[in-house]
């Protein structure tokens, strides 16, 4: 058993998609949540830039007492995983195994679709992963520049005209190819699930890599016995922009209220 928090980031909103999950799997856990809401999107950025803000992200996470570092991040999960868990002495764990294992065992027709931000499909770390699961699956990736500039601004409903269309052009090839499976790469995405679903129809499975990362995390804990003993956790959060953009937008995706008083600012660059 581990009472110590676990620390959890993202470039914004998107990572609440993780602590969602780790709620409901390890309500016990003390989370402390970063999202570098000051320089969101990080997708449309070069590695070494990535790699730079993910290091800063986790030198502020480090100045709590943590047992693990969770990259809810597809973003920083394809491009600077090995970096990150090679820097620190505590568990790294990332979104983009967990959601290519899950896919590689999902899918029927061998046809999965791939959406995530133009850095993670550049690496081609989602693909790689899948077809060590499943050698002859076929993947077609797609990147969505817009959908997380569109989310965090609070376009994500059915609905709404901008997002809608934004769905339907970027998925119309993935549809019209017969995927059965579709990986929502970047944790951002499962706030676009409602749309997505309705668009490509109950046919097609959605993988959710915020969620199957989450799950990831409660078993390595858990093998680890590293659980809280806690009966109820504790949230802590931190922006590195407006506190009150974020509780806003944190209450309405976690599904309780995140106070503007509970969310801290952080300039980040300091570290
Ligand atoms: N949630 C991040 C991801 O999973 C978004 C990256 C971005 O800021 O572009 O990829």
């Amino acid at each position: 058993m581990d009472k110590r928090a676990i620390g959890v980031f993202d470039s914004g909103l998107g990572g609440l998609t993780t602590v969602r999950e780790l709620h409901q799997l390890l309500p016990g856990e003390e989370i402390v949540y970063f999202g570098d809401t000051g320089r969101v999107p990080y997708g449309s950025r070069s590695a070494e830039t990535i790699v730079k803000y993910a290091r800063q992200d986790v030198a502020f996470l480090r100045t709590f007492d943590l047992k693990a570092i969770v990259i809810a991040c597809g973003t920083v999960s394809t491009t600077a995983l090995e970096v990150l868990a090679a820097e620190n002495p505590m568990p790294v764990l990332g979104v983009v195994a967990p959601a290519a294992q899950a896919a590689a065992r999902a899918t029927r027709n061998g046809t999965i679709g791939l959406i995530g931000t133009q850095a993670s499909i550049r690496s081609g770390a989602y693909e790689r992963l899948i077809r060590q699961e499943n050698p002859g699956a076929r993947v077609l990736a797609q990147p969505c520049p817009l959908f997380v500039p569109l989310v965090e601004n609070g376009r994500f409903r059915r609905g709404d005209i901008v997002i809608e269309t934004m769905v339907a052009e970027y998925l119309a090839p993935l549809k019209e190819a017969g995927v059965d499976t579709l990986v929502l790469g970047c944790t951002h995405y499962p706030l676009l699930e409602e749309v997505i679903a309705a668009y490509m129809g109950p046919q097609v499975r959605l993988i959710n890599a915020g969620a199957e990362g989450a799950r990831a995390v409660a078993e390595a804990l858990s093998r680890g016995d590293a659980l809280s003993p806690a009966a109820e956790g504790r949230y802590r959060y931190f922006v590195s922009d407006r506190q009150a953009d974020f509780s806003h937008l944190a209450s309405i995706f976690l599904g309780w209220e995140v106070a503007e008083s509970a969310v801290g600012q952080v300039d980040i660059s300091r570290y």
